[in-house]
């Protein structure tokens, strides 16, 4: 960390102004994230809305893999950021509880009541802020803009799982559209983290889009003169049996991305309409114009290595529950609760400098 040199040129940028530039530096920054942060519609039928950490926090406590509560997390969730990662975060009240009450956290904040709900985002620089000090070029120029990486987080307190078809314990394909079998929901969990992330050059537009479909995700490169995203690449994870069929373009509106996150999982596509991303179980993710959530009226900043960032965000462990009713085997098997996400401190980016 070079946490005291940062605050150093921060006081200096306090003092003098935008002649230290940094503080010039991240408005720009700051001014671009909110140009191009997304349009998110959220679907025609979706329950569960966003939520702000904070709020989160308030009503979780940290337990073990065994579901056994050991403190409350609105004070303590910063002490687990050394320990192992099998800790998670798990409602103080009862799920059924909190789900036959309609304004319990759990169903997070409609955007369109509450314009306030925050979009997080994350920036990773790549020029040190230390270029200053060999610094030819950059005072007194002020088209300048840093080269940086920035993810947008979203974060939803419920994630709710699809139905399923399954012979007995087996999970079956669908004949003719229809379910030999029943339905199971597979795939709850409490937490849900989602992100689109973009790559700057510096310029004023970015270079690429990365938009993360669950367990994988896909790169769409940014054609000026049309102005549009196009698809690029697939980035599948591995050991996840999933085949989505990535849309072709990633369209903008009023200059912001405009995405469409599926009822009940979250996940973003660029198009309305069904999304089939697992084939047995088939398992389709739908979108469509319900309510938009217009991101860029509520962005928390996080400039890695620049400024502070909030004790949650060193949380380890898992954003929600261990998994449990599990079929077939708890390893690898489909779960009606699975596990939470992991926090948006990761391990693999998705651009590197
Ligand atoms: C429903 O949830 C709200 C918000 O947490 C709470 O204030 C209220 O007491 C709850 N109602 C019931 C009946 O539990």
């Amino acid at each position: 960390m070079v946490s005291g040199r940062v605050s150093v040129i921060f006081l200096c940028c306090f003092l003098i102004g935008d002649v230290c530039g940094d503080w010039s530096d991240i408005e720009k920054v700051e001014a671009l994230i909110r140009q191009w942060a997304p349009l998110v519609w959220l679907s025609p039928e979706e329950k569960y809305m966003p939520l702000n950490i904070e709020e989160f926090l308030e009503n979780t406590n940290i337990a073990d893999e065994q579901g056994s509560i050991l403190t409350q997390s609105k004070h303590s969730v910063r002490f687990f950021q050394y320990n192992l990662k099998n800790f998670f975060l798990v409602p103080n009240r009862p799920l059924e509880r909190l789900k036959s009450n309609r304004t319990s956290f759990i169903y997070g904040k409609n955007p369109k009541i509450y314009p306030k709900v925050p979009i997080y985002a994350v920036m990773t620089y790549c020029n040190s802020p230390s270029y200053r000090d060999t610094g030819n070029n950059i005072f007194g120029r002020t088209d300048w803009l840093p080269s940086f990486h920035v993810t947008y987080w979203m974060f939803y307190p419920f994630n709710e799982g699809k139905d399923a078809c399954f012979l007995g314990k087996v999970p079956a394909p669908l004949i003719f559209s229809k379910c030999l079998g029943h339905y199971r929901k597979l795939g709850n969990h409490i937490g849900d983290w989602e992100h689109m992330s973009l790559s700057f050059s510096g310029n004023s537009y970015p270079d690429q889009l990365f938009l993360s479909v669950h367990d994988a995700g896909a790169y769409y490169t940014y054609d000026k003169p049309t102005n549009i995203f196009k698809f690029d690449s697939k980035m599948p994870r591995k050991g996840v049996a999933q085949v989505p069929k990535f849309p072709e373009f990633i369209r903008l509106q009023g200059g912001h991305p405009v995405l469409f996150a599926a009822e009940g999982s979250h996940g973003l596509w660029s198009t309305p309409g069904d999304h089939e991303f697992i084939r047995v179980p088939k398992i389709t993710d739908k979108t469509g114009y319900g309510t938009p959530w217009k991101t860029w009226a509520s962005i928390k900043f996080y400039h890695i290595g620049r400024t502070e960032i909030p004790p949650w965000m060193s949380f380890k462990g898992k954003w929600g529950n261990p998994k449990t009713k599990c079929i077939l085997f708890k390893k690898f098997g489909l779960c009606e609760y699975t596990e939470g996400p992991r926090g948006l401190l990761r391990e693999n980016q998705d651009f590197y400098c």
